[in-house]
């Protein structure tokens, strides 16, 4: 338990998390329930939020938002994949060195420092003075592993906050089982649901754009000819019948 800045984290903010992240229910060893809840409890308190779902279901502030969902939403959908992606290597294999209790940790804790961007106080500041302050001052990433590791938790963790996305510059950093798992599970959630149309219009990232030989107007157009050619010109080639439309020569 920890106080901060000489005000005492709430248990009010800890149930708060509890009550979001229902995928806590599926981590089996409560030291490992309570590392994601502190570490969240932590990040909402520095920023002065109350609770996660207090947060934008978006990918970056006013990036990929969510149409209904918030950023709690994002957490246990992660959470739900990574276990899946999980689980699936450890029936290939039970020896694989997985444990699915860090598994779903390491989903719901990945986005721990996103507070930090969404903080208007800051945002205030490093719209005014970028010059001074940069803009994004700190990304989430490394927000996101300053918190892990200021409460303690183990650097793999750490890691899984501060290398599952593209904002991390990790040119030279090979991401662990964790991470990476998350990391796909990150991007599938995001673009699954900007596939699906459940990507709020108004902001960027919400639209798919269809080249112009998929177009759904128009179903006279034959955008299969436009990529392979008229093969009819093509004695060598050979057709395949499975395709529909295709003749065989
Ligand atoms: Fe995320």
């Amino acid at each position: 338990m920890h106080n901060w800045y000489g005000k005492e984290i709430s248990d009010e903010i800890r149930q708060g998390v509890r009550d979001d992240l229902t995928m806590l229910n599926e981590i089996e060893k409560e030291e490992v329930r309570d590392w994601v809840v502190e570490a969240w409890a932590t990040s909402l308190h520095f920023n002065n939020f109350s609770a996660i779902h207090e947060l934008q279901g978006s990918g970056l502030k006013d990036h990929a938002v969510e149409k209904n969902g918030n950023q709690a939403t994002h957490l246990n959908g992660v959470a739900m994949l990574a276990k899946a992606m999980g689980e699936v290597f450890l029936k290939k294999n039970p020896d694989f060195d997985i444990d699915i209790d860090i598994m779903i940790a390491s989903a719901l804790l990945h986005d721990v420092g996103k507070t930090i961007e969404f903080n208007m106080e800051k945002r205030e500041l490093w719209m005014n003075e970028p010059w001074k302050e940069g803009t994004l001052g700190v990304p989430h990433t490394a927000y996101g592993y300053y918190i892990c590791k200021l409460i303690g938790l183990p650097d793999y963790l750490c890691h899984v906050a501060m290398y599952h996305c593209r904002e991390a510059d990790g040119r030279k950093v090979f991401r662990s089982i964790y991470c990476d798992i998350v990391h796909r599970a990150d991007y599938a959630y995001w673009h699954g649901l900007l596939i699906l149309g459940a990507l709020d219009p108004t902001y960027s990232y919400s639209e798919i754009h269809w080249a112009p030989y998929q177009s759904r107007m128009d179903f006279s157009h034959n955008w299969f000819k436009e990529i392979v050619g008229d093969r009819s010109e093509c004695p060598d080639m050979k057709y395949d019948d499975t395709i529909p439309g295709l003749r065989k020569k």
